[in-house]
């Protein structure tokens, strides 16, 4: 890859994933790594930059997170956030004392000396620029050769720069959001002060995947499990752009999926897109497994290995057939999973995370894995997504569990019970659309609850089941709240719901938050 390359060291903050978001998004390529990374390695990923990220340590805690000191030989612009602006002025000689009081939240910077990089974040040099600090240490005198640029009522180095040596330092976090044009900061630093250029696009990565993908493949088989959902859509896009008919797509179709799904994403997918897609039709076989199974957990497992061995099966299917043209796998693993796994505290760095859905595929299956979207957010795999010309219906869709309606219908499942769960799902949603109001619920869906309740249609009793309705907002779906709805709109589902599908005869709203409650019921 010839592009202007950012390096981000990673020293364990629970912003740093942001930074490099923030970079990304101005089409600067950058990577994370992790703070030990050798200096040779530093060389060879040849950075225009580097910024050392903020992290919990204190810079003189015993074996406190360091770096060689050649990485400020390199001759390439620092940037220090945080716990790197204190670890940079450690190391060239510069004193951080621990502070009586942290500083948490919303601060002040005030601009001492007018240097470019203030240029695009303030209106005025003498206006206060809004910024949010997050730390317990501070620097007490700078290393030699640096210059206050800024300052707070409590920060008196809040920003830093060594002009000779290009290193700046800020003791706020310019990556997350409450600091005021913090992502134009950051812009800046890797524009003007490291010279990136910014042609790091969705089509110069189409482009650039598509030949490493075939310089790695050949002409041999790959084969892809295909749920539907945005990655696994965006990864066989792209892969099919590079191999054609050489890739082909495994969809389970478990029984456990929302209404219609199967023939809609045969109609999406093998008619109108001409993906080589196989259709496995294990119903059955997950059903009987489930049979009698309440508890929870165990439903996950018998699920999750349930597709195991259907997939495995499958792909000894196509290995009779096709013998050794197929030789690889691809997952839509994307960088957050990658990340995850190199862990900032010394974990071993090339792990990569099994499949969340699937609970991870069988080592002994010999396949090679590609993984195209390993290096892209989730934010950039949908504005790949959308320029591989992926229906935006299925680019902002909900998200759905591998486990499907498996983890919707409490206590044991059946097919009866999966049935009439689709069709007040479908009537949900489907309300949810026409309303206008798809987009701004992060996660909407029916639950089948394990009670039956009296009710009275007609003159006739009636001893029928319910059906929890369940929509949050949600940015990360770490935590999430409920969707305050109309009361009207409530109605006009319930009154459908009831109506229409057989064997309800009561709907109730979910309007718990998570935390405490999760999103899913199980
Ligand atoms: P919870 O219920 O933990 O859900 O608040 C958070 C998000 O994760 C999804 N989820 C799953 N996804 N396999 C998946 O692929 C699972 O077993 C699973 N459990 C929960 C859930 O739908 C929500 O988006």
């Amino acid at each position: 890859m010839n592009h202007d390359k950012i390096l981000i060291l990673d020293f364990g903050s629970q912003y740093n994933q942001l930074i490099a978001r923030r970079i990304r998004e101005n089409s600067v390529y950058c990577e994370l790594k992790p703070y030990y990374t050798s200096i040779e390695e530093i060389k060879e990923f040849d950075p225009k930059g580097i910024i050392f990220s903020g992290g919990p340590n204190s810079v003189y805690a015993l074996n406190s997170p360091d770096v060689p000191d050649e990485i400020f030989q390199l001759g390439v612009p620092i940037l220090g956030i945080c716990y790197g602006m204190q670890l940079i002025t450690k190391k060239l000689g510069g004193k951080v004392e621990r502070s009586d009081e942290q500083e948490f939240g919303f601060a002040e910077v005030n601009i001492d000396i007018d240097d470019s990089i203030f240029n695009k974040v303030v209106n005025n040099i003498s206006d206060p620029w809004k910024v949010w600090m997050s730390h317990g240490d501070k620097v007490v005198t700078l290393a030699e050769g640096f210059d206050v640029l800024a300052h707070s009522d409590n920060t008196p180095f809040a920003v830093i720069k060594n002009t000779e040596r290009n290193i700046y330092g800020v003791q706020f976090h310019p990556e997350v959001e409450h600091t005021e044009n913090g992502s134009i900061f950051l812009d800046d630093f890797v524009k003007n002060i490291c010279g990136c250029s910014g042609d790091w696009t969705p089509a110069s990565f189409i482009e650039e995947s598509i030949e490493k993908i075939r310089s790695e493949v050949g002409n041999k088989k790959i084969i892809l499990g295909f749920s539907g959902g945005v990655d696994s859509a965006v990864a066989a896009l792209l892969l099919k752009k590079a191999v054609g008919n050489n890739l082909i797509n495994i969809f389970v179709d478990n029984g456990l999926l929302r209404l219609d799904e199967r023939n809609k994403v045969v109609d999406k997918f093998k008619e109108k897109i001409g993906l080589n897609l196989i259709v496995v039709d294990a119903a059955e076989r997950f059903l009987s497994e489930l049979k009698g199974v309440e508890d929870p957990e165990r439903k996950r497992k018998i699920i999750g290995k349930v597709f195991i061995d259907v997939f495995h099966d499958e792909i000894d299917t196509i290995l009779e057939k096709e013998g050794h043209a197929v030789e690889f796998l691809a997952q839509g693993t994307i960088y957050p999973d990658v990340i995850e796994s190199v862990s900032a505290k010394g974990g071993p760095s090339d792990t990569i995370k099994s499949h969340h859905n699937v609970g991870g595929l069988p080592e002994d299956m010999k396949l090679k894995v590609v993984e195209p979207l390993r290096d892209l957010f989730k934010d950039e795999v949908r504005r790949l997504g959308k320029a591989l010309g992926l229906h935006e219906h299925m680019i902002d869709r909900h998200p759905f569990p591998g486990p499907g309606l498996g983890v919707r219908i409490l206590g044991e499942v059946t097919k009866e019970k999966c049935d009439i769960l689709r069709k007040a799902d479908d009537i949900f949603i489907n309300e949810i659309e026409k309303a206008g109001i798809y987009n701004e619920i992060g996660q909407a869906f029916a639950v089948f609850l394990p009670v039956k309740t009296v009710g009275v249609m007609g003159d006739v009793r009636t001893y029928d089941n319910v059906i929890a309705l369940r929509a949050v907002r949600t940015i990360d779906f770490m935590t999430a709240d409920w969707y305050p709805f109309e009361h009207n709109f409530l109605a006009k589902v319930s009154t459908r719901i009831i109506n229409e599908v057989r064997g309800v005869n009561r709907v109730v709203y979910d309007i718990s938050s998570k935390p405490p409650g999760t999103i899913e019921w199980e």
